[in-house]
């Protein structure tokens, strides 16, 4: 489905805030600068553990949009809260929109680099047009889609009520893209994708920045990725969670239940068997630590080990109900997704929870749970790429992504891990290193 909403529901005003909504005008200002004000303040601090810096851009442009007005009904304090707020569910309840976090809105922002002048299109509408709009200054140019008509309604009333009245709202399949307002200096994703699908590379200008949340081997992170004539590439990336992909770039990942479900296995292409893992959970506990040690606030690190060991075969995710953690069922680093490794079929080893080593728990050791006959083997298989990844990558630059037109062949493919999807191939290559 590609329905395209027509330019004429836009105002064609020049002025990138309609005249009559400047922030010092609106009656509820400075309430709502005032609840806006921790926010930013917590980004700024989380920014700085990370030791990144908020870009006073993305700073005022925080402070300047009302994002309660992109939450009608939320409480305001909810609204100006530093999560996730859903707007819509399934009817199983899984979430199918939501205005992103703003902890993760700004940090995309970031790796987007965006400049006064430029041409943005964002992938699933809503708030975040509105901060871009104030970004791209009045000479730039926004245009934001989302698949369900019932969002791009809703976008493009909340962007009219705030004053943004020249951001151009489309309902369409964001993964044709919007070629007839295209080329794009920068090209901005807030749904978790698969692929890249060649609408976004052809769309994108040379040298122009696409930030997407991209699955790899179950692992979402945001990569910043620049377009190099039928390439990208890129190598800045931060972890994140985002709904999935509607359309025809929807992707189901399978995960085996384990214990009636209480765990999972997201295990990608490999075969398991998911009788022999449930009872191995069973089995005693084996630990190995690893002496690599964290500290508080080093969140980012985990993103950049997931992926190291993500290019073993035998890597796959598990994930655990809170009850299943509080029995002593398992007890990951993340319910929602730890790192684990599987061995022959019938053993399985997976990050564990972080290990204190001090009263303040401010230092803490990295190390692996097993279970199964061959427990001890895997655990210490899986601290030893911990102590690896700890040597030889770990404060070096990180992972390299490249996605390369389908049917590139091989010998044209730098070394690393390579995911065949659809319309692309997807390279993650680390820097040399010896094992
Ligand atoms: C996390 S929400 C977007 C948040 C929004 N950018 C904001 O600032 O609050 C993700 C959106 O992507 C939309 N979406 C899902 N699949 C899509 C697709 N194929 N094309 C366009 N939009 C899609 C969903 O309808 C949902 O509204």
């Amino acid at each position: 489905m590609v329905r395209s909403r027509p330019a004429s529901q836009m105002t064609g005003t020049t002025n990138h805030r309609a005249a009559d909504s400047t922030p010092q005008d609106h009656p509820i200002v400075p309430f709502r600068l005032t609840l806006a004000e921790p926010v930013v303040e917590q980004i700024i601090v989380q920014r700085e553990e990370l030791g990144l810096v908020l870009s006073r851009e993305v700073e005022a442009a925080l402070r300047t949009v009302p994002r309660h007005l992109f939450a009608p009904g939320v409480p305001l304090e909810q609204a100006y809260a530093n999560h996730s707020i859903v707007t819509k569910r399934t009817e199983r309840g899984s979430p199918l929109s939501s205005v992103s976090a703003p902890w993760v809105q700004a940090m995309m922002l970031g790796q987007l680099q965006v400049a006064p002048g430029q041409r943005v299109l964002e992938i699933g509408g809503g708030y975040n047009a509105a901060l871009l709009r104030e970004l791209v200054g009045p000479e730039g140019s926004v245009s934001t889609l989302d698949i369900d008509p019932e969002i791009a309604d809703r976008a493009l009333s909340c962007l009219t009520t705030a004053g943004y009245r020249d951001v151009r709202v489309l309902c369409a399949d964001g993964e044709f893209g919007a070629a007839e307002y295209g080329p794009f200096d920068r090209i901005i994703v807030t749904v978790g994708t698969w692929g890249i699908p060649p609408a976004w590379v052809e769309q994108l200008a040379e040298g122009g920045r696409l930030v997407v949340p991209l699955w790899i081997k179950g692992l979402c992170q945001s990569w910043a990725l620049e377009r190099h004539g039928r390439c990208l590439v890129g190598r800045d990336r931060i972890g994140c969670g985002f709904v999935p992909m509607q359309g025809v770039g929807k992707y189901r990942s399978q995960s085996i239940p384990l214990h009636g479900g209480q765990a999972s296995l997201w295990v990608g292409d490999q075969q398991a068997d998911a009788t022999a893992l449930g009872e191995a959970l069973s089995t005693p506990r084996v630990e190995a630590w690893s002496g690599v040690t964290v500290r508080k606030g080093e969140i980012e690190l985990f993103g950049g080990l997931g992926l190291w060991l993500a290019r073993l075969p035998e890597f796959c995710l598990l994930s655990a109900k809170q009850d299943a953690v509080d029995r002593g069922l398992v007890s990951p680093a993340s319910p929602m997704a730890s790192p684990a490794l599987l061995d022959r079929d019938s053993s399985l080893a997976y990050r564990a929870k972080l290990r204190p080593l001090d009263a303040g728990k401010t230092i803490r050791e990295l190390g692996a749970y097993a279970h199964g006959p061959h427990a001890a083997e895997v655990a210490e298989r899986f601290v030893d790429q911990i102590r690896i990844w700890d040597r030889d990558h770990r404060h070096g630059p990180g992972p390299r992504l490249t996605v390369h037109p389908a049917g590139t062949p091989d010998g044209d493919l730098p070394a690393g891990l390579v995911i065949d999807r659809r319309h692309t191939r997807i390279v993650v290559s680390w820097p040399d290193h010896a094992e």
